[in-house]
């Protein structure tokens, strides 16, 4: 009988693991927490040493982590930029150090395209498209009264802010009846959101018809503002926004908010498949699309035993 023969690789040989240093925003929202998740749990999964910095909402963290990242020599850079200006300097030092980098959820604007390999995530203006869509149908429920809306903005200078403003606006515009009537930044987050809105309603009170907030977290501030201002939100004031997090279906369960347009936070698996593809040199699409839907109230109830953010 042959002996069985058991091979070991020397350790020399064996596959180095691939390394991601990972710059993210922060930890502003639910949809950011899962994204959090998603990225750790992934790069877990497939074996990848994962280096994690938070940026806690600084471009210029984000910028000295990416630096540390090229010092430190990683395989791939990848990050979710604060804002969307700003990244030539940095980027272009990571090119030189031929370290890729790719942009997870949010888009940057730089002036030579080749200072990234990929960018993954949504469609932000289609998003905003989505919530101008869904409010000029419920206006044509009431189609002879003005809809006076006020607006949260996110995060000022980010692609998100920029771009659901921009689609909601595009889909609104020539419609006499939508008016946005007060717009300011709520920077993603829930006390933010009930700031602003409690400012919003101590200048336009009743005038107020509709709330469009560019995240659930937001919105669920404001939420609690309408309802300390004794309005019922949802009824007296329509709720629109956007991410579709746990959150926002208990919201839609109570009555509270209207709808949610979905932005998908689960971008872990498709980036480490773009990062390991990108170190193996195959060709990767320089532009990766994520799949959404929309969600309003009256489906919230038998959705939200699918959701996993
Ligand atoms: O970039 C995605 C946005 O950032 C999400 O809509 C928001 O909740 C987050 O903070």
């Amino acid at each position: 009988l042959a002996a069985a023969i058991t091979l070991s690789v020397p350790s020399a040989f064996a596959a180095k693991p691939l390394v991601i240093g990972f710059s993210q925003v922060g930890a502003e929202s639910e949809w950011r927490t899962a994204n959090t998740v998603s990225i750790k749990d992934a790069a877990k999964k497939e074996g990848v040493t994962l280096k994690f910095a938070d940026a806690q909402q600084k471009q210029e963290n984000q910028v000295k982590a990416i630096r540390s990242f090229i010092a430190q020599r990683v395989d791939v850079i990848a990050f979710s930029p604060v804002v969307e200006s700003g990244w030539d300097t940095v980027l272009l030092e990571a090119k030189r150090a031929k370290i890729p980098v790719i942009l997870t959820d949010r888009a940057v604007k730089v002036s030579d395209p080749s200072l990234y390999v990929t960018f993954l995530g949504s469609d932000f203006v289609e998003e905003g498209r989505r919530a101008g869509r869904w409010l000029v149908e419920r206006q044509k429920k009431t189609p002879d009264a003005v809809l006076n809306i006020v607006e949260l903005q996110g995060t000022v200078g980010s692609a998100p802010a920029l771009d659901r403003k921009n689609g909601f606006e595009e889909v609104i515009a020539g419609n006499p009846k939508l008016k946005v009537i007060r717009s300011q930044t709520g920077d993603f987050t829930r006390a933010k959101g009930k700031e602003v809105m409690e400012a919003f309603l101590k200048a336009e009170g009743k005038k107020i018809n509709v709330l469009y907030a560019h995240n659930d977290d937001m919105a669920i501030g404001a939420i609690q503002a309408i309802e300390e201002a004794g309005l019922k939100p949802g009824k007296d004031i329509l709720v629109i926004s956007i991410d579709g997090v746990k959150g926002a279906f208990e919201a839609m369960i109570a009555g509270k908010l209207n709808v949610t347009v979905e932005c998908n936070p689960l971008l872990g698996p498709q980036l480490m498949q773009l990062a390991k593809d990108v170190v193996a040199g195959k060709p990767v699409p320089k532009r990766v699309v994520t799949q959404e839907g929309v969600f309003p109230a009256d489906v919230a109830a038998k959705e939200f035993p699918n959701r996993k953010y």
